[in-house]
């Protein structure tokens, strides 16, 4: 596996495996890198000649308030874990030269991202954009792969591939948990284990939601009551939201007509994890 650090350095790598013809594949990550990350890098693999893992913590989406600092970094595990999925290239850039001091451009997807973590996190998604934005045009990646897990970022990515005609498709992978149904998150390890086990009320809530759907239940208002309930019988949880809206336009919705996006974000101490599943009947 090679790594490299500089812009300059990816770009002429690249270059050269274009020209050999290969289809090169990108996995965008924040790194700290867990199973949902790794399953990524090996549908890249199943799916492309070269496989390239992008690591950077992108001050860009962090809001003011929120734990852009104290973010987890392990650049030793974390390579040694991407050599280990056979990655070819590992691109970690240094935030200075992704956002050089008189830095001023931001992409920008409309309605989208005026819902769920976008209401929550203001300029979290323009960072996000901004930054895939740039990571496309440095590695020009023929397939990008994005998690479930971040089901709006997903939404908003291939909108900003629609919207802007880039020439490569997202492909999208299922989100990855626990073996007790706790979604893989790099910030789980914030958790003390008072919080980690509350914090399966999250799946436990998805699961009855979708199974009541399985068994008729089509009434939004009544849905998103019943998620609410449950996650607050847990007195170590503190909601941020619980939603239910259409797919793929994220729109307000009454009842369930077609398949629709049952988020949510909830609070377990400082530590905000999101969850989601694709209601349908
Ligand atoms: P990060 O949180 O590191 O996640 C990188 C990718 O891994 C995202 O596409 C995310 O959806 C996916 N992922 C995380 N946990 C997962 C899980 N349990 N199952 C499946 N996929 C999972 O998302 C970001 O970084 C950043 O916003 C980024 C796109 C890199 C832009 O900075």
């Amino acid at each position: 596996m090679k790594t490299i650090k500089t812009i300059a350095e990816a770009k002429k790598f690249l270059k050269q495996a274009r020209l050999q013809g290969l289809t090169i594949g990108l996995v965008p990550t924040m790194g700290y890198l867990h199973e949902g990350h790794l399953t990524l890098m090996r549908e890249c693999k199943k799916k492309c000649d070269l496989t390239v893992v992008s690591i950077f913590v992108n001050p860009l989406q962090f809001g003011p308030k929120e734990d852009f600092s104290g973010y987890p970094r392990d650049l030793g595990r974390d390579s040694s874990l991407a050599e280990g999925v056979g990655v070819d290239l590992l691109f970690c850039p240094e935030p200075q030269e992704v956002y050089p001091a008189n830095y001023s451009t931001y992409v920008d997807v409309e309605g989208l991202t005026g819902v769920l973590c976008g209401k929550s996190r203001p300029g979290h998604f323009r960072g996000v954009t901004t930054v895939v934005n740039k990571l496309f045009n440095i590695v020009r990646p023929d397939y990008a792969f994005f998690g479930q897990k971040d089901a709006q970022q997903v939404l908003v990515i291939k909108k900003m591939v629609r919207d802007l005609l880039m020439d490569l498709e997202i492909i999208t992978v299922p989100i990855v948990r626990e073996s007790d149904g706790l979604a893989l998150s790099s910030r789980n390890v914030y958790l003390s284990r008072e919080e980690r086990r509350a914090a399966l009320v999250l799946s436990l809530s998805l699961i009855m939601a979708r199974d009541a759907v399985k068994s008729g239940e089509n009434n939004v208002a009544l849905l998103k009551d019943r998620v609410r309930q449950m996650i607050s019988a847990e007195p170590l949880a503190r909601i941020d939201y619980v939603e239910i809206l259409s797919l793929p336009d994220l729109a307000e919705i009454n009842s369930l007509e077609a398949p629709a996006l049952l988020a949510l974000a909830v609070f377990f101490g400082k530590t905000r994890l999101i969850d989601n599943v694709v209601l349908e009947s």
